[in-house]
């Protein structure tokens, strides 16, 4: 190389003369000697083996072939609603979008995600960053700032990833208490499906009145959604990574799967009683309110929905609630004193 290099450069000196002295062209010059070669380099750092953290995963144990079956079963996988890919949509209901969310702490992603897949391993784990087993960590561990009370947040422990999606969107407007009436332009207008987690943590309710309290769950299940629904799978009926807890038996009765509350509810028989007395309490109250808001012509007894118009704030607020509560199939379990007195106030507020 070196040789090459001296001989271009003898090479350029010669042409360069010639340029200058164009009129006289003398004999050309003796090539120069070679240099010296230069020091052999260091050696390079030995590679690491390609496939040793590879292996750790993609083994023949056949854990993620077990898990992608249940996932697979799972209303995630088969839900459809990843179609749901704009900009205000896609960061719940897509994963590339909730991956972009999570980077950036906004709500909406920046624009449209094309080719949206739903909610899949590379949404919740960090799959094939680091390419080793750490990579079954968590997207995302955050706590979670509430979106429709930003002045609130709550820690959910592993569940902070579930809460990020499970939780309730901003109505536009949004009333305030005992503030001015506001204009419903929109028929989809109130808190949307997914709003577990503030029921779960107790937050994020339109708080009328006092005495609200929290079931001792809030506290005592440090990793929340993940440390009940994530529960050793029971056959394709829900738990593991299919993460339902409620299904319905072969004979079309509604159950619940128990695995992860034994070590604090040691009887069966009583805590199933337990939960269907809880729910049939709540199921009266919600039609307690329910019936009073198609009255007023609040609520659209068809659709479902909320009919567009003029409000006042308490109305809408008793509105936000019923959604709140009837939006969480789980409320009964996840945090009952709170649903029942979320309920039981918004039925005196609009008395
Ligand atoms: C943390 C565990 C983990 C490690 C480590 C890991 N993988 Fe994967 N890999 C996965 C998961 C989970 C999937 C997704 C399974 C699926 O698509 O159903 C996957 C999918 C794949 C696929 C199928 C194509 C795809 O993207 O879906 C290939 C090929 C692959 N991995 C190769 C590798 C190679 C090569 C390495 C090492 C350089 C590696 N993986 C390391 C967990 C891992
Ligand atoms: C990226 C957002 C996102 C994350 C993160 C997420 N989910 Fe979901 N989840 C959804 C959406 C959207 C649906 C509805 C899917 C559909 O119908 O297409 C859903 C559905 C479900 C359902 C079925 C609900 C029903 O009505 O039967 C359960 C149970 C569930 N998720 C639990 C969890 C748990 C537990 C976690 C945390 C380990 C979690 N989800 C994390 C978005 C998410
Ligand atoms: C904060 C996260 C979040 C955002 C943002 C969001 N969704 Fe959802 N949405 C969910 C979750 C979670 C569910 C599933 C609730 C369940 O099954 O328990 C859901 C459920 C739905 C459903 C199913 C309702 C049913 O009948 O079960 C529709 C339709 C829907 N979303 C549409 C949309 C549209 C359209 C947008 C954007 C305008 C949007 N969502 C934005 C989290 C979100
Ligand atoms: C909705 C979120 C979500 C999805 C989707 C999801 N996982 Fe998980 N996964 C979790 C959570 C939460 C845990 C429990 C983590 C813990 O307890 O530390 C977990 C645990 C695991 C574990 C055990 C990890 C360990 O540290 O031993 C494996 C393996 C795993 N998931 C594989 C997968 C595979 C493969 C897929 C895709 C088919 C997948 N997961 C999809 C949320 C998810
Ligand atoms: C104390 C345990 C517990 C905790 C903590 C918990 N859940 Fe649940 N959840 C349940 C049970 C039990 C059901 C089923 C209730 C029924 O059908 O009566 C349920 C129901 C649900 C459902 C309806 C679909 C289903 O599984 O039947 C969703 C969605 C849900 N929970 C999401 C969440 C989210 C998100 C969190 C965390 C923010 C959470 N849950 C925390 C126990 C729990
Ligand atoms: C870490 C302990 C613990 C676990 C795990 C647990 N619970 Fe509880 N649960 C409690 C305590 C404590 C109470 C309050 C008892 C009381 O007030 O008498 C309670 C109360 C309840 C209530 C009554 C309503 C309320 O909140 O006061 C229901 C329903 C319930 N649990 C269902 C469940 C279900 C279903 C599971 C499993 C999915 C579960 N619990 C898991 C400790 C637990």
């Amino acid at each position: 190389m070196k040789r090459q290099i001296f001989r271009l450069s003898a090479l350029l000196l010669v042409g360069a003369m010639a340029f200058s002295a164009c009129t006289k062209e003398g004999p050309m010059g003796l090539p120069g000697k070679d240099g010296k070669d230069g020091k052999d380099g260091r050696d390079g750092r030995d590679g690491v083996d390609g496939t040793a953290g590879c292996i750790q995963c993609h083994d023949n144990s056949q854990v993620n072939f077990a898990i992608t079956a249940q996932w697979e079963r799972s209303l995630h996988a088969t839900g459809g609603l990843f179609v749901r890919n704009t900009n205000t949509c896609a960061g719940c209901h897509t994963s590339q979008g909730f991956r972009e969310i999570i980077q950036t702490g906004s709500g909406n992603t920046a624009a449209t995600i094309n080719n949206p897949v739903p909610p899949n391993c590379y949404t919740c784990h960090n799959v094939h960053t680091t390419f080793t087993p750490a990579d079954w960590g968590l997207s995302t561990t955050a706590n979670v700032t509430f979106r429709i009370d930003p002045t609130k947040s709550h820690n959910f422990g592993k569940g902070n990833l579930c809460a990020t999606c499970h939780q309730p969107r901003l109505p536009s407007p949004m009333p305030t208490m005992d503030g001015p009436s506001i204009n419903i332009t929109s028929a989809t207008w109130g808190p949307h499906y997914g709003t577990a987690a503030s029921i779960v943590a107790g937050k994020g309710g339109f708080e009328f009145g006092t005495g609200y309290t929290n079931s001792a769950h809030v506290n005592v299940i440090t990793q929340s959604c993940v440390a009940c629904h994530l529960t050793t799978a029971s056959g394709i009926d829900g738990g593991g990574h299919m993460m339902n807890l409620g299904y319905t038996t072969s004979t079309g009765a509604a159950a619940v799967i128990t695995t992860s509350c034994t070590t604090c509810h040691s009887n069966a028989t009583d805590l199933n009683n337990l939960i269907t007395a809880k729910k049939a309490e709540l199921t009266a109250l919600k039609t307690q309110l329910s019936d009073r808001l198609v009255q007023i012509g609040m609520l659209n007894p068809t659709t479902g929905r909320v009919n567009t118009g003029t409000w006042t704030s308490a109305q809408a607020g008793a509105f936000i609630n019923y959604k709140l509560v009837s939006g969480d199939k789980g409320a009964a379990t996840h945090n009952f004193p709170y649903a029942k007195k979320l309920l039981e106030n918004s039925i005196a507020a609009i008395q």
